[in-house]
């Protein structure tokens, strides 16, 4: 058995694939207990405490915290995560999901040619936590993975990150309410609007962000040409 052999339930990806391809009008899918749940239990106990060590994203179109643990993208905000405040379960999950093992198993789920983690960061919201819809569009080959780390979401709360067709909170045709070992993703296109609705509840949205994309050492990242 390797070190990572109790992080995933893998086949609950893999049942989604169908469905993640197929969507319109860009590629996005909802994946329930991705992780085991006893890893994930520690992965929620460990989860840092959103205290004044988090950055803040404010602007006009969203207000959010986050820490960076790693990021390989030019033009991102520098760590601010210690490996203290990490712990021994969330290493293990960075190590893990930069593995050959991880990034091929999203292969073979999205059918996008993803080879490698481009960055790890946590994003909350708490109340008055928003972000508007937005399309990035930045390249062929890239993978937007949200992980949540939150119980008991309100059904029908704003939280989780919403896909649409526009770039209109009116045209949204998914969202996710259950926030509690559930993944939303989606491939970057012209089409991938996605965004949150903004939280009027004492709540707090915790949630893993990691992006997976094309590199090779000649050409770089996908989204960089
Ligand atoms: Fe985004």
């Amino acid at each position: 058995m390797s070190e990572f052999s109790n992080i995933v339930n893998w086949d609950n990806l893999q049942k989604k694939s169908n469905e993640f391809q197929q969507n319109k009008p860009f590629r996005f899918g909802f994946v329930e207990e991705f992780f085991k749940r006893k890893f994930y239990d520690k992965l929620y106990l460990d989860f840092p405490i959103l205290d004044n060590s988090w950055g803040i994203n404010s602007d006009m179109s969203k207000f959010q915290y986050y820490k960076q643990v790693f990021t390989h993208e030019k033009d991102q905000r520098e760590p601010n995560c210690t490996e203290k405040e990490l712990g021994e379960n969330w290493t293990l999950l960075s190590k893990y999901v930069q593995s050959e093992e991880f990034i091929s198993n999203f292969r073979e789920f999205s059918g996008i040619p993803v080879t490698r983690t481009k960055n790890f960061s946590f994003i909350c919201y708490k109340k008055g936590g928003f972000q508007l819809p937005h399309i990035h569009n930045i390249g062929p080959s890239t993978l937007v993975c949200m992980f949540y780390f939150s119980k008991n979401w309100p059904l029908g709360e704003p939280g989780g990150t919403y896909m649409a067709s526009e770039e209109d909170e009116s045209s949204i045709i998914f969202e996710p309410h259950n926030l509690d070992n559930t993944m939303a993703i989606f491939h970057d296109s012209p089409f991938s609007a996605h965004g949150c609705r903004l939280i009027t509840k004492n709540l707090e949205r915790r949630a893993l962000q990691i992006v997976l994309e094309s590199f090779s050492e000649e050409e770089g990242w996908s989204s960089a040409k």
